[in-house]
């Protein structure tokens, strides 16, 4: 694909004249899941509990007590799912496997588990769309967190192990492997801040189990690699654009740097530079990161990869105090971010005032082309990694109209504003290779249970049915057409 195939083209489907922006010949257009929220069956063929399944049951940790139990029971109707994606024109699926399925308890591989994600490869493969595997989106086997969990430096090995019983099964089927979905997750969220599983709530904790997973990364690419070379190997990280509220302010342009740090650099420094940046491990002294890395660790962690994926879905605007000084006046409710990163004490996120998701995140395309720019000249450019966008998307409050239709028109407008930031971006000579839209499916949005709809596809959970949403129409036209129009 080269970034200047991107061109202005002038009729739309009617043959009415429009300015359509065309994506690049080579773009694909994908939809993505993970194991927990979509497959339910948690107790089928062998699987045992992850943390996911555990922190689910401990009241309160999930709204109205919900878990992941049948969720959208995709792993009995993921036929009739491959067929939706096909009617969709997806031309690629990010899922994920789950280790508890593949390797219950985090022992001996289970083939029923394994054969769930085969069956599931070939019928991607049946309908033409490129399967986009993750090894981890979170679920580690519960058994596993009872021995340490990701603070422990053992699981980054017993990961590089599932990676490669997992190849074993369908690396003759799968191109492309992810190692990580968003790891800041699954360490300061999970082990620091506590409200994602396994729920604990130590500083020491999350920045351990944060280079772990970072090591586990490196240690799988390394034996994925060295196993087939032909692979497409990378990871998906939750990146993100901090600025200040006040530009001229210290404490504010600082606040701007720590939650950078935290969110892009702690990982994309290790993985592109082989280096924690000084500043971050100043930061965090004395809380135990610098006696978790080991000589090595590094340059495992930052063996080459081919693909980055970014999941976005805002950005943030920060500083160090509340709403008192005058340049918050319009953002009066500034608040403590919810940050569990150490070094994070103290910053506070500031509303500016855009649309709201039912999230209550801020609708901010424009944030999406600034940090592709960024990811594209600071680490992927000179690494020659290349970019896609691994998540991207919006939950409303979608209703269903007397004629059985979603009308979700704001959801619509989300996905047209961001592949336009993504235009923008390649019209800026960044080479964005393909786009995945969160979720293809509503599904079990973790803590938030199943209130919050991110899904193109509706799901009515009394019945299991499913309804494309207008948003789904829209983007099934948009990857027919190749172009925004
Ligand atoms: C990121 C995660 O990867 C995914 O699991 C989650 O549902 C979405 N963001 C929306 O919060």
């Amino acid at each position: 694909m080269t970034v200047r195939e991107h061109s202005t083209v002038t009729k739309n489907e009617d043959m009415t004249t429009t300015d359509a922006r065309a994506f690049p010949a080579g773009f694909l257009f994908g939809a993505a899941t993970a194991a927990y929220q979509i497959e339910g069956a948690t107790h089928e063929d062998g699987r045992t509990d992850s943390i996911w399944d555990a922190f689910s049951r401990v009241p309160g940790a999930v709204i109205n007590g919900e878990s992941g139990e049948t969720a959208c029971d995709h792993y009995h109707r993921y036929q009739g799912d491959v067929a939706l994606m096909k009617d969709l024109g997806l031309q690629t699926y990010r899922f994920s496997t789950s280790w508890s399925r593949v390797q219950p308890d985090g022992g001996p591989v289970n083939p029923k588990g394994l054969d769930f994600y085969s069956r599931l490869v070939d019928e991607l493969l049946a309908a033409g769309i490129k399967p986009w595997l993750t090894l981890h989106h979170w679920d580690l086997p519960q058994a596993l967190e009872e021995k340490g969990g990701w603070a422990a430096r053992d699981t980054s090995f017993l990961f590089r192990d599932y990676a490669l019983n997992v190849h074993e099964a369908l690396g003759d089927r799968v191109g492309v492997w992810t190692t990580l979905n968003e790891p800041w997750c699954s360490s300061f969220l999970s082990y620091t801040a506590g409200v994602h599983a396994p729920g604990r709530q130590s500083k020491p904790a999350g920045l351990a189990a944060g280079h772990h997973l970072l090591l586990g990364h490196g240690l799988a690419v390394e034996a994925l690699r060295e196993r087939d070379p032909k692979l497409e190997l990378g990871i998906t990280l939750n990146l993100t654009v901090a600025k200040p509220v006040d530009p001229t302010s210290p404490g504010d342009l600082d606040a701007a740097r720590r939650i950078d740090g935290q969110f892009n650099r702690f990982f994309l420094d290790p993985i592109f530079r082989g280096a924690y940046p000084a500043d971050l491990l100043a930061d965090v002294a004395g809380l135990g990161l610098a006696e978790v890395i080991r000589d090595g660790d590094l340059a495992r962690i930052s063996q080459p990869i081919d693909a980055l994926g970014v999941n976005y879905y805002h950005g943030e605007l920060v500083s160090d105090r509340p709403a008192e000084h005058p340049l918050l006046a319009q953002a009066p409710t500034g608040r403590a971010t919810s940050s569990p990163f150490p070094a994070a004490d103290g910053v506070f996120n500031h509303p500016q005032g855009l649309p709201l998701t039912a999230m209550e995140w801020e609708v901010q395309p424009d944030g999406l082309r600034e940090l592709l720019l960024r990811v594209d000249r600071e680490y992927t450019r000179p690494a020659g990694t290349k970019i896609y966008v691994t998540e991207n998307g919006a939950a409303y409050d979608d209703t269903v109209d007397a004629d059985g239709r979603v009308r979700d028109v704001e959801r619509t407008e989300f996905l047209r504003s961001h592949l336009s930031a993504i235009l923008d971006a390649i019209d800026e000579g960044v080479p964005v290779h393909g786009y995945f839209y969160w979720s293809l499916l509503d599904n079990f949005e973790w803590a938030w249970g199943y209130e919050k709809r991110f899904g193109i596809v509706r799901v009515d959970y009394e019945t299991q049915e499913r309804t494309v949403k207008d948003s789904g129409l829209a983007y099934a036209k948009i990857i027919r057409d190749r172009a925004l129009s």
